[in-house]
């Protein structure tokens, strides 16, 4: 089956999928993006991630003339062109292409490229989710709240996670504050068993799945410390965690080869592991049954 790519306004094979050698993503970084995870089909969290890609467009000034439903059109497009079951979409917006000048072009058009790929279903088992991380230096710009395409030090934090043979690069920043993973937000359960995320600001990208999961604990009444905490607290906490469109609830074990805690999955993890995964089911069983009552399957 050939891979099908939209690229400004048309579907083409995936292979045959490309931008202008001026395009600004291409010369400065000048776009942004979002991964959106598929499951059966299904867009989870859907509303989060285009609201985030908005406020991203116009934190950047890039102006969209396609409406957001038109968007959500040519994903749903995509995914089905692809037969992508599990998987992820891939949305990237420059502010288009131009003579290479640094300020913004009068007459560009924003760039639009949509992608899916296949990947794994929901993991059922916890245990073989986990991973581990390292830690390295957060030397990225003071905008990491802007899902930019400018991912230079996450590429760089990620291969150094790889080189470690680790899944993911915990970045930290001055006085020693843990910040984010390389592309995902990190929650621990701190020494006093306090759940902890470090509080939203221009210094870490306002994770979707954080956001999802902030709106399930809430809803059940299970606190979270939105507070900052130090490197020495990640690694001396009972459990550590990612969230992210990936990495869903990820369980970090071991942190720069120690482990963390006992090394073993811990009980708030699997808890909120659980959590998450019924509530991505959750989105699925209801679009598919809405769907089907449009008689649109
Ligand atoms: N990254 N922080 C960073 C720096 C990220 O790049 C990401 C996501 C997250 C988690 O956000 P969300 O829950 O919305 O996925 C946090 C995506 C998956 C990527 O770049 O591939």
């Amino acid at each position: 089956m050939t891979r099908i790519a939209y690229v400004n306004g048309r579907y083409m094979p995936h292979r045959k999928a490309t931008v202008h050698i001026e395009d600004r993503g291409y010369q400065f970084g000048d776009g942004v993006y979002e991964v959106l995870p598929i499951q059966k089909g299904v867009l989870i969290d859907a509303d989060l991630h285009f609201s985030r890609l908005a406020r991203s467009l116009h934190e950047l000034s890039i102006v969209m003339r396609m409406p957001e439903r038109s968007l959500r059109a040519i994903v749903a497009n995509v995914i089905r062109e692809n037969r992508v079951q599990n998987g992820i979409a891939y949305v990237q917006i420059t502010r288009g292409v131009a003579r290479r000048d640094h300020a913004f072009p009068k007459l560009a058009k924003p760039t639009v490229v949509v992608t899916a790929r296949h990947g794994p279903s929901l993991p059922e088992d916890v245990e073989s989710w986990a991973a581990t991380a390292v830690t390295v230096s957060d030397i990225r710009w003071g905008r990491c709240d802007i899902k930019s395409i400018n991912l230079l030090p996450n590429v760089l934090a990620k291969q150094a996670a790889r080189e470690a043979g680790a899944y993911e690069a915990i970045l930290i920043g001055l006085d020693d504050i843990v910040m984010e993973g390389s592309a995902s937000n990190v929650w621990i359960v701190n020494a006093d068993g306090v759940l902890q995320t470090r509080p939203l600001d221009n210094h870490i990208l306002p994770g979707c799945t954080r956001a999802a999961l902030t709106e399930l604990l809430a809803e059940r009444d299970i606190v979270v410390s939105e507070r900052a905490f130090s490197r020495n607290a990640l690694t001396g906490a009972r459990e550590v965690f990612l969230t992210g469109a990936t990495a869903l609830v990820k369980p970090i074990t071991a942190i720069d080869g120690i482990p963390v805690a006992d090394g073993a999955v811990g009980t708030v993890t699997r808890r909120l592991f659980d959590l998450f995964i019924a509530h991505a089911e959750r989105q699925v069983r209801s679009k598919l049954q809405s769907d089907f009552s449009r008689g649109a399957m």
